[in-house]
């Protein structure tokens, strides 16, 4: 049986720390299940990381179904997220509901949706038809990618104040976790003893109740951008790169397909069919 939303709440109540990556594909997802990873995210980052776009705007609710679908293939151990994407919830309560039930048709447990107190009417409504709802807050790449870009965010007492009051608010609502995405790690810490809820950190320091990266990031394939709060684990791409390159040679040397990649016919056959063609 996979984690359950009560699961990651109740870790947070147990002192123990969660540990969430993206996914949007069958073959990494598996690995990332295997590992024992709490929670596998399919992120609208999928947009950038997957499709090549430069943000998260054009991503479409039929991509995130294809990528939830394949991710909800893979998993037997996580608990499995998916966002909706840039305009999928925002127009009205009416769209949040339906294209929330789609993401939890491909396979998702709940979703995710980034805002602050703005949305928590909307919050309410898809909680209240029994889906349970993550919140993003701080940086919210579908909006501030239109206007300010990345950005730490709560860095001025201001701020700071509308991120705790957002957070209090979304708990209000009824979400049961919190993204908190490049908030200051003061706030951070601020807001995870403050709600009662995981909070879940990415780029937001070591306080929060668990850590988010992109598995790209993580893995070292993603070469665009290469944030600050992302730790590589290793440099895949480099490891991609080389062997793309030497089974280039290899084709080109004659040296692959060797006899063990290749099928052979029974010898007998062999020779009647020769004789047949005269070969
Ligand atoms: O889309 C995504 O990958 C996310 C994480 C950065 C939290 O929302």
């Amino acid at each position: 049986m996979h984690k359950s939303v009560q699961d990651i709440i109740n870790m947070k109540k147990e002192k123990k720390k969660i540990s969430v990556i993206t996914s949007y594909d069958y073959t990494l997802a598996s690995l990332c299940d295997k590992a024992g990873i709490d929670v596998l995210l399919v992120g609208d980052s999928a947009g950038m990381v997957m499709l090549g776009y430069e943000n998260t705007i054009p991503v479409t609710m039929d991509q995130m179904c294809m990528f939830t679908e394949a991710v909800s293939r893979a998993r037997t151990n996580s608990l499995l997220v998916a966002d909706l994407p840039f305009m999928s919830y925002q127009a009205s309560i009416e769209d949040a509901i339906n294209n929330s039930g789609r993401l939890i048709k491909a396979g998702a447990d709940t979703v995710k949706l980034e805002g602050g107190s703005i949305m928590a009417e909307t919050i309410s409504a898809i909680v209240d038809v029994g889906i349970p709802v993550m919140g993003h807050i701080g940086l919210q790449p579908q909006t501030t990618m239109l206007s300010e870009g990345y950005k730490v965010q709560g860095k001025t007492k201001d701020s700071a104040l509308k991120l705790i009051e957002d957070a209090k608010e979304l708990e209000e609502a009824g979400v049961y976790s919190i993204a908190l995405e490049m908030v200051s790690h003061e706030v951070a810490e601020i807001i995870s003893d403050t709600v009662s809820v995981p909070t879940i950190g990415i780029g937001s320091g070591v306080n929060c109740d668990g850590q988010v990266l992109v598995v790209q990031d993580l893995l070292g394939m993603y070469e665009k951008i290469k944030p600050k709060f992302a730790k590589r684990y290793m440099n895949l791409s480099e490891d991609i790169v080389n062997s793309i390159t030497n089974f280039k040679k290899d084709v080109e040397s004659s040296t692959f397909p060797a006899e063990e990649n290749w099928f052979s016919m029974n010898n007998d056959e062999l020779k009647k069919l020769r004789e047949q063609i005269g070969s």
